[in-house]
């Protein structure tokens, strides 16, 4: 027996609401505590309602659906937005997700599906957990000094701040990592004590041991604190961290080391993204191109794999379509170069975006991860409808 969890329905269509109470009706310890007609007046009971699945049809008014979600997001984060549509698009599924729905169904809702889904939701909401949704994406390359660490550090303060979600930052670099410098952090606790702990952590003190950056939703693993432990660190230490990491986070960013061995591997398999970094020159071509078939020979599937320009200057001798033909791959992202701007941040040990919100970098970065969010949403309902009628590229 789980404690009594709250529903709460939103459609104008009364019919719409019959059906699912009815569905509902046969689930235990599920109840329909509030339905309602009216977005506005949903609101304010919603955000009174602690943890709940709010259940919204989104395709009456779809901006009105947009801005009650996001309401909804800021008022009551124990509240589970499931929203329901008659057939949407693409578009429409990606900015309702964008704005905090949790998950997606096609309206009219079938009954099976609906049970599967506020029966996962439940046991999410009762283990306090929602691993499913997290997602890790990682930033690799086989050279050194190409931007790995800025492009992850960047890329964590951004998404802890578009999505408003748990984000957990780590740092793979075991011997002498970088993440802490470049955000200034006093680390009390690093990978080396996470690691040898991992089995007598509980969720809460995960992120106790784990450092927050300022007051965001972002919490940093910075490398250890003494070099020397970092050889005891073991790959299935970093699976099990990683493990235990998607119970409360929506985002884990891994700035993964030059080094290919076991934990790098580790690392790269847990990934739902790795975004392999370059930069326009022959060595570094050469390195991505290596690392590609590395990936294709550890079987990682396109979808998993985003070439991404690091650096990146108009003009530049060596054409994007050449490097595409080297390494096989489409070219993902372009970031600029911004020498000042970059120093600048890393030597304030700050994002590029607190140095200057205008600079082409720091515009670059939050377009960049808003991408990278939606991809990640887009790859979500892809296996989820692959085999249905929905496919979103
Ligand atoms: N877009 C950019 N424009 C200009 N300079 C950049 C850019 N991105 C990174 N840099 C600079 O490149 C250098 C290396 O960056 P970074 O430390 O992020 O690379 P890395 O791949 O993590 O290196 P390492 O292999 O040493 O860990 C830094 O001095 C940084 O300022
Ligand atoms: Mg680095």
């Amino acid at each position: 027996m789980g404690e009594n969890l709250n529903v709460i329905i939103i459609d104008k269509d009364e019919t719409s609401r019959d059906i699912i109470k009815n569905y509902l009706s046969s689930t235990d310890n599920v109840y329909v505590s509030a339905e309602f007609f009216d977005f506005a007046l949903a609101e304010e009971f919603i955000a009174k309602s602690g943890k709940c699945i709010v259940l919204t049809d989104v395709s009456e008014d779809y901006p009105k659906a947009v801005s009650l979600i996001k309401n909804i997001k800021t008022e009551n984060k124990d509240a589970y937005i499931v929203a329901l549509s008659t057939k949407p698009s693409t578009e429409t599924i990606i900015k309702i997700m964008r704005a905090g729905a949790k998950e997606f169904l096609n309206k009219p809702v079938i009954e099976t599906e609906f049970l599967n889904l506020i029966n996962t939701i439940k046991s999410e909401l009762e283990n306090d957990e929602i691993s499913e949704g997290c997602k890790i994406i990682s930033t690799f390359s086989n050279k050194g000094g190409i931007g790995k660490t800025s492009i992850a550090v960047n890329l964590a303060v951004e998404l802890a701040q578009i999505t408003k979600e748990k984000v957990a930052l780590l740092d793979l670099n075991l011997q002498l990592g970088d993440v802490s410098t470049f955000l200034d952090l006093n680390p009390a606790f690093a990978m080396d004590y996470i690691a040898a702990n991992i089995n007598n952590l509980s969720q809460e003190d995960f992120l106790n041991v784990m450092t927050r950056y300022k007051n965001t939703s972002l919490y940093v693993i910075a490398d250890p604190l003494n070099i020397d432990k970092s050889n005891d660190i073991t790959a299935e230490q970093i699976k099990n961290i990683l493990s235990a990491l998607k119970k409360s986070f929506s985002y884990i960013v891994i700035d993964i080391g030059t080094n290919i061995d076991s934990k790098t591997i580790a690392a790269l398999d847990a990934s739902d993204l790795i975004l392999l970094i370059a930069i326009v020159n022959l060595p570094a071509i050469r390195s991505t191109q290596r690392c590609m078939e590395l990936f294709n020979r550890l079987g990682y599937s396109a979808d998993k794999v985003k070439l991404i320009l690091n650096r990146y200057m108009e003009n530049e001798d060596i054409k994007t379509a050449d490097i595409e033909e080297v390494v096989k791959q489409k070219v993902y992202w372009k970031i600029p170069n911004n020498y000042l701007t970059m120093m600048s941040a890393i030597n304030k040990g700050v994002p590029v975006e607190e140095i200057n919100p205008e600079a082409n970098i720091a515009i670059n970065y939050k377009d960049f991860s808003q991408k990278i969010s939606d991809y990640l949403i887009t790859q979500k309902l892809n296996k989820k409808y692959n085999e249905k009628e929905l496919k979103i590229i």
